[in-house]
């Protein structure tokens, strides 16, 4: 088992295991030195529930830890006041106090929602992660950024709430969509582009149909995720700007489709692609390591060409206009993460609106 610690306060440990679900009783007995009495709230979506939920709920079992089920419908529309509000009536009804355990099973949507609930529920319950998709494994279930979604947008009612616990378990990835698998890797491609040039070519050696990432790739990415987050908590000092490399175009890019034509991560390739091209022009970037950067998005069939229905002046102007309106657009300027080399992130100013056209007319082609 790998094990990475986060050095925030209080501390938590994330473990890195094949097969971890069925020790998580273990684990989560252990937070409580062996003497759970907690209620045991397993939160989850009706997808990842069928699949590993009887898996979790055994190993509970085993060590003599009862737990019950509450799941969400699958997908980023259950991040929402209304589920929220029906999770909180069921616990409350069920019993659920301030001395009980949320455990998130699922993706980032069921953790940032789960997480949120633990942050609010009774002023604040502890809450384990057991993440179940590749964002989720690299990024979400680390860093402490719960939250929900509102008609005006996304994650903009939350809290900071750290889980007691990560769980890792790489063989729970085998039951996702091919399609979810891949968007993944360009979160773990923006890892390594700005914290671990090395993990480009370990990445190249994986066999994206088989879904084999390995502990050892997962631990890389937790402790790049880590770091960023020990040095800048809440987000406050700058560094944690850093993993939005790749984020600012790859917003406006999924801001400006009808919702779900491209998922997350596969905007977000091609908002790095803009990104690495204006790394080059703007901050020394060699085009070598660009190129190097791209190759592996492609490994993992992640397209990097702006989508044909957003291919033309209208829909380019659109994009701006929803750049303007992102949050990293400070007194006018926009504060752009480019890199001057793999591995060295700078958070610059240098970047105009002009470069930015010229990047999105890169990113046409
Ligand atoms: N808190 C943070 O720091 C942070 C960071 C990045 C992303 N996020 C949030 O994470 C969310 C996206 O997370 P996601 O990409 O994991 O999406 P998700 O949770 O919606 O999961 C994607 C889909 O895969 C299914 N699924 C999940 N695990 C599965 C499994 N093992 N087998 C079969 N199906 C499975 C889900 O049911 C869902 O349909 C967004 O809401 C985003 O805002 C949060
Ligand atoms: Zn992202």
């Amino acid at each position: 088992m790998k094990q990475v610690s986060i050095d925030v306060v209080p501390s938590y440990e994330v473990k890195l295991a094949h097969g971890l679900i069925h020790q998580a009783g273990i684990h989560i007995q252990s937070l409580y030195d062996g003497n759970c009495e907690a209620k045991i709230a397993i939160i989850s979506d009706e997808t990842v529930s069928a699949f590993h939920a009887q898996a979790l709920s055994d190993s509970l079992n085993q060590v003599g830890l009862k737990s019950q089920l509450f799941t969400v419908p699958a997908g980023e529309a259950s991040k929402s006041y209304s589920q929220l509000a029906v999770l909180s009536s069921e616990l409350i009804k069920a019993g659920y106090d301030r001395s009980s355990l949320v455990i998130a099973l699922g993706g980032g949507v069921v953790g940032d929602l789960a997480g949120f609930l633990a942050a609010i529920f009774y002023r604040g319950i502890p809450f384990v992660q057991i993440p179940t998709t590749i964002v989720s494994q690299v990024d979400s279930s680390v860093g402490g950024k719960t939250g929900i979604n509102t008609p005006e947008g996304k994650n903009l009612i939350g809290a900071f709430h750290h889980p007691k616990l990560v769980l890792i378990d790489p063989d729970l990835l085998q039951t996702l969509e091919s399609r979810e698998y891949l968007e993944g890797f360009a979160e773990v491609v923006k890892h390594a582009a700005i914290a671990d040039e090395g993990m480009l070519d370990i990445l190249l050696s994986l066999k994206p149909e088989s879904k084999d990432v390995s502990v050892d790739i997962l631990t890389n990415n937790i402790k790049i995720k880590a770091r960023i987050v020990e040095a800048d908590e809440k987000e406050t000092s700058g560094q944690r700007a850093f993993l939005n490399f790749g984020h600012t175009i790859g917003h406006a890019i999924e801001a400006s489709l009808p919702y779900g034509e491209l998922l997350h991560g596969e905007a977000i390739a091609i908002g790095i692609k803009a990104a690495l091209w204006l790394s080059v022009q703007k901050s020394g970037l060699a085009q070598s390591q660009a190129d190097k950067v791209l190759s592996v998005l492609t490994h993992f069939k992640l397209d990097t060409v702006l989508p044909d229905r957003l291919n033309n002046e209208v829909s380019k102007a659109l994009m701006l206009e929803k750049l303007a309106y992102d949050k990293k657009f400070k007194a006018g300027k926009i504060q752009f993460v480019l890199l001057e080399a793999l591995g060295k992130p700078v958070l610059s100013d240098a970047v105009s609106i002009e470069d930015i056209k010229q990047a999105i007319n890169h990113i046409s082609q």
